[in-house]
């Protein structure tokens, strides 16, 4: 197929690459980028675990074309701890154990990071619905509630006390 020169902005490192018209998202980015953090939890897109944000909201980056992202700034989840050090809701995710396989933990954590953003202090119902296109086969959501509860209260410990976690 005839391809097309897109230029994305990826974790504040801008690319410029031909893609053919049918790349989805989600491989281009982990399969030209090598962004593997974004992962690929089914073919229905009903499972979250690809989750980005495009121009600051969540999008499921298996439900777009590369070609859609043209011009756009994407972050994944390698994108959102800055110098090294993770953020609040990356922290509390870690210390309210919030994940046990840890596949759907960066679409769960892209997906509470926008949650967040358009709504500092939900409440439980609020995140329950915030997350419902998040799948997530082992934890019972219990712990994931709470870590975004935790992250939105700023009840999470420095980063200093949990950096090699
Ligand atoms: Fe499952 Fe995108 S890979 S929703
Ligand atoms: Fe295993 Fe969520 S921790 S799927």
């Amino acid at each position: 197929a005839r391809s097309t020169t897109i230029t994305v902005e990826v974790d504040d490192v801008s690319y410029t690459d031909d893609v053919e018209p049918r790349l989805l998202l989600v491989q281009y980015l982990r399969e030209r980028l090598g962004k593997t953090g974004t992962l690929i939890g089914c073919d229905t897109t009903n499972c979250g675990a690809c989750t980005v944000h495009l121009d600051g909201t969540s999008v499921k980056s298996c439900t777009m074309f590369a070609v859609q992202a043209d011009g756009r700034r994407v972050t994944t989840i390698e994108g959102l701890a800055r110098d090294g050090k993770l953020t609040p809701l990356q922290r509390a995710f870690h210390e309210c154990h919030a994940l046990q396989c840890g596949f759907c933990t960066p679409g769960m954590i892209m997906q509470s990071a926008s949650l967040l953003q358009e709504n500092p202090h939900p409440s439980e119902q609020e995140i329950r619905e915030g997350l419902e296109g998040n799948l997530c086969r082992c934890t019972g959501y219990q712990n994931i509630v709470a870590a975004v509860q935790a992250a939105a209260d700023g009840t999470t410990t420095s980063d200093s006390a949990t950096e090699n976690g």
